[in-house]
């Protein structure tokens, strides 16, 4: 047993952990995080069509190969609006489906890491397994490196200075609804921005923050872009992107 392995603590029988395994690049898993991805008897993941996962992608450096793996692919994910009677039907059942198969496995006997981008519980997939199987299961959940943490880091803008304010929201608002909440506060970051980063964009602008916005696709991933969101002028973005608009209160 490694230092690493003592520090993080073992898996126990029939346990689901949701592993929050930070914004993407491996280095930022917190101790506990990695000392579980080695040690449940199942690392399971969720994934879109076609994708490897990229939590699981994350994770790679720390899996040996024939691990025990249970791969949960989406039936979608952005193509339909999440308020669609499709997306919550599909989605729903598949969320079902997933807590099933996960639940036959904690009954095994079995320790099972979901793993989680970002914190399991910040607009976390892993949510919806952990509102199905806490009430008969034991549950422990990792915190990890949010995305929008691995972003203004990378970004290099501090966020909230004194009593600044900091709304989290999501592009997925109406574009009306986002300028409201952008002029109501001091800081903010735009989550789900990528096909919604036109709306984004106008939103900010309308609010008169532009100069100040900052476009963050894939933060501390390999192939990880940083701009002005004023030089951002494709309507589209990657699915992981962000919008950081940093506070100007109070500084020393
Ligand atoms: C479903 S939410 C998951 C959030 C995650 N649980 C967290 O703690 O950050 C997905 C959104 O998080 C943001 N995000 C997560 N990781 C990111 C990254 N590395 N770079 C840019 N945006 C990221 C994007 O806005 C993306 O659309």
């Amino acid at each position: 047993m490694t230092a690493l392995d003592t520090l993080a603590g073992s898996a126990v029988a029939g346990t689901l952990y949701g592993v929050g395994v930070g914004p993407g690049d491996v280095r930022y898993l917190t101790l506990r995080a990695a000392g579980l991805v080695r040690a449940v008897d199942v690392l399971a993941y969720f994934a879109k069509k076609g994708m490897p996962g990229n939590a699981r992608r994350i994770v790679a450096p720390l899996v040996d190969a024939g691990r025990i793996e249970r791969r949960f692919e989406y039936p979608l994910t952005d193509e339909v609006p999440a308020e669609s009677i499709e997306y919550r039907q599909q989605l729903g059942a598949f969320y079902c489906e997933t807590a099933e198969t996960l639940a036959a496995l904690l009954r095994q006997g079995k320790s099972v890491g979901l793993l989680a981008e970002g914190d399991p519980f910040f607009y976390g997939s892993f949510m919806h397994m952990w509102r199905r199987l806490v009430p008969d299961f034991p549950v422990e959940v990792v915190p990890g490196v949010t995305g929008m943490s691995g972003c203004w880091t990378r970004a290099n803008v501090p966020m909230t200075w004194g009593n600044d304010t900091l709304a989290v929201l999501p592009g997925t608002l109406g574009e009306e609804q986002l300028v409201e909440r952008l002029r109501r506060t001091d800081a903010a970051v735009i989550m789900k921005v990528g096909r919604n980063l036109g709306k984004v964009r106008r939103a900010v602008e309308a609010a008169g923050l532009l100069k100040r916005a900052v476009y963050v696709e894939r933060g501390t991933m390999q192939d990880e872009r940083i701009l002005p969101l004023a030089d951002c002028s494709e309507p589209v973005g990657a699915y992981f992107a962000t919008v950081l608009i940093p506070g100007e209160g109070r500084r020393l």
